[in-house]
């Protein structure tokens, strides 16, 4: 059986204050647990996080990244700078980004390919909207974002992403996919995996994300290819996010 994943994507929340109660709770809540976890912060708290995390159970990440390697680029964070403040993880094309900032699934696979360079595991988010998924295009959807970056990510490289599928319509709206739903896509998405490396695909985590909580997480993480979540609101609060890596046993 896969080792089970939950990792927590603040987005653009926090502040020194915050983050430091919110770790505090976390950790002193893990006790007993099974599951692996990781928290995804905006980037100026990574060196304060770095500094709480260091020798804990709890990994850290980022949320994005630049595509490109150094220099003049204004504004941008470069992979390099992620992985001397001790990330494991980047979040890559959150629909977020995608929405908001333009991204196309070329530019998620390159900044896919800069984090695996520098020894990290990009988090690769797919997910339709409720226009697509009324349209009865999900799968089609998702297949072209990852396969964007399986075009790209040499067949050895296959076991170190993290896949996480977060349909548009349940991501903050507290409307979460069924079990059924989101197990069908998750499946998929192992297939088209396996196309690349049918050993490696077996090994790749495959998260869900959107609105999952501490009274959906089990049934959802129950799933056979369901491998762990992505959790936005809830993981701002310490006691739901415990509850969902809590609800993995
Ligand atoms: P919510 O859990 O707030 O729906 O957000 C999910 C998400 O976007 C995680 O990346």
């Amino acid at each position: 059986m896969r080792p089970k994943l939950i990792v927590g994507n603040w987005k653009m929340n926090g502040s020194r204050t915050v983050n430091a109660a919110l770790l505090a709770e976390i950790a002193a809540g893990l006790k007993g647990a099974k599951a692996s976890c990781a928290v995804c912060v905006p980037a100026p708290y990574l060196h304060q996080v770095e500094e709480l995390l260091k020798g804990s159970s709890i990994a850290w990440g980022a949320q994005d990244v630049s595509a490109y390697e150094g220099g003049a680029y204004t504004g941008e964070v470069c992979a390099k700078m992620l992985g001397d403040f001790g990330c494991r993880y980047v979040i890559v094309g959150h629909s977020e980004r995608r929405a908001y900032h333009g991204e196309s699934s070329e530019l998620v696979a390159r900044k896919a390919m800069a984090v695996l360079k520098e020894g990290m595991s990009p988090i690769v988010c797919v997910g339709e909207t409720l226009a697509q998924r009324e349209a009865g295009q999900t799968v089609e959807v998702v297949g072209a974002q990852l396969g964007a970056v399986l075009e790209l990510l040499p067949a050895d490289a296959v076991e170190k992403i993290v896949v996480a599928y977060e349909p548009v319509w349940a991501i903050g709206t507290g409307k979460n996919a069924t079990p059924a739903m989101a197990q069908e896509v998750h499946a998929a998405l192992r297939g088209q995996l396996r196309s690349r490396n049918a050993e490696a695909a077996e090994g790749v985590a495959i998260l869900y994300g959107g609105s999952m909580k501490p009274e959906n997480a089990r049934e959802l993480l129950g799933q056979p290819d369901i491998d762990g979540g992505l959790i936005g609101g809830a993981a701002l609060k310490a006691q739901d996010f415990l509850a969902i890596i809590h609800a993995t046993q």
